[in-house]
């Protein structure tokens, strides 16, 4: 559990802070590791400073599980590497110019962005005198990189395997946190379509070691999605406790990280005042506001409606300031200056769709501290 801690003097006089628990995330991923088949490995997706929850310190709770890492960006490679992990890393954005460059040297690999990327990777590759390790991946849908699935046969032709190894094929799903019958419908799509690309090279007996299409939804809910020849997975929410999806989790998935920011101000207004800029939330009665020490600038998005200050819920009213914004805590006995407002925890995430975009810019602002 957290403790009270001081709030002032840190991270520059900012107000929000943030706790992560390794051990829960640890947790999750022997419970995901658990559920998974033996054969499907399990590629650790630790961008953005492990979604806000820290690269290190999570990395190292998934000690043993976590049989590759994916990253972002080239420096997040390197920051897994000079701590000493081992495993494999794919950096999932194609890195461009001289990061693809150093990308290659230092070994790590390196999706098919689009076919452009071929002969950048082979000139590269030459230059590094070092073969890149490259994974295809096929757009079934997703419409950010890779090759549409009628491309992939012809840019296998053209890859000189001097130059590149294809190590893996991979795909990525676009809605399958979804539970609408249409988002049911597109992943299935999907899935069906990476499936036939994977039947047809088995055919043609074209080897590619690495096949992985599951997020954590698609890990959770679509079993079709790690069937054999999967044979790897990339989770990332799951992972550290926020599962989304149109299923019941198959396993316990507890979230790793609480972030409050504390009440700065208590008014009461009568009815009818306007609160925030714009007025655009006018109090329909007498009302009690509690204004809040964070803001946009603190990664607080507006898709936040809610927090918890003395274990109830407030809804936030009004326009998010840079640095402040009003909760209706009308009712709340007791609420004073200084109070926590939880912003993320247990008892406050779980939206549909909302986790990753919300909680990840603000955990990537917030004053951080690691339990375990
Ligand atoms: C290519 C790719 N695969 C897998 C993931 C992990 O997704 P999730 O966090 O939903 O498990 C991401 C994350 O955005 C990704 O970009």
């Amino acid at each position: 559990m957290v403790g009270e801690p001081e709030l002032e003097g840190w991270n520059g006089g900012r107000m929000v802070r943030a706790e992560v628990d390794t051990g829960v995330v640890r947790g999750n991923l022997e419970r995901l590791r658990g559920w998974l088949p033996r054969r499907v490995s399990i590629l650790f997706v630790v961008k953005e400073d492990a979604y806000g929850h820290g690269l290190l310190p999570v990395a190292r709770a998934a000690h043993g599980i976590a049989d590759w890492f994916g990253v972002a960006y080239l420096h997040e490679a390197r920051a897994l590497r000079r701590a000493g992990f081992e495993q494999p890393i794919l950096i999932m954005t194609p890195p461009v110019g001289q990061s693809l460059f150093q990308a290659i040297r230092e070994g790590y690999h390196v999706p098919l962005g689009d076919s452009g990327m071929i002969p950048e990777i082979e000139a590269a590759a030459a230059r590094a005198c070092r073969r890149a390790l490259v994974h295809i991946e096929v757009d079934t849908g997703m419409g950010r990189f890779g090759l549409l699935p009628e491309e992939v046969d012809q840019a296998l032709g053209v890859i000189n395997p001097d130059r590149a190894e294809v190590v893996g094929v991979y795909s990525h799903l676009s809605s399958a946190n979804g539970r609408s019958e249409e988002d049911l419908e597109f992943t299935r799509a999907q899935v069906w379509w990476f499936r036939q690309v994977l039947q047809e090279w088995e055919r043609r007996g074209i080897e590619i070691p690495w096949r992985h299409l599951a997020n954590s939804a698609a890990v959770l809910a679509f079993d079709e999605a790690t069937a054999s020849p999967l044979n790897m997975v990339r989770v990332g929410t799951a992972a550290y406790g926020y599962p989304e999806g149109p299923a019941v989790p198959p396993v316990e998935l507890v979230p790793a990280a609480r972030a409050w920011t504390e009440v700065a101000a208590v008014r009461d207004l009568p009815g009818g005042w306007p609160v925030g800029y714009g007025h655009t939330y006018v109090t329909p009665d007498a009302r009690r506001v509690a204004i809040l020490a964070a803001g946009y600038g603190d990664g607080l998005r507006p898709e936040l409606r809610q927090v918890v200050i003395r274990d109830q819920a407030a809804d936030l009213v009004g326009k998010l300031g840079m640095d402040s914004v009003a909760a209706d805590v009308t009712g709340i006995e007791r609420i004073r200056r200084g109070d926590r407002a939880l912003l993320f925890g247990p008892g406050v995430c779980g939206h549909q769709g909302w986790i990753c975009p919300v909680l990840v810019p603000v955990l990537l602002s917030a004053h951080r501290r690691w339990t375990s």
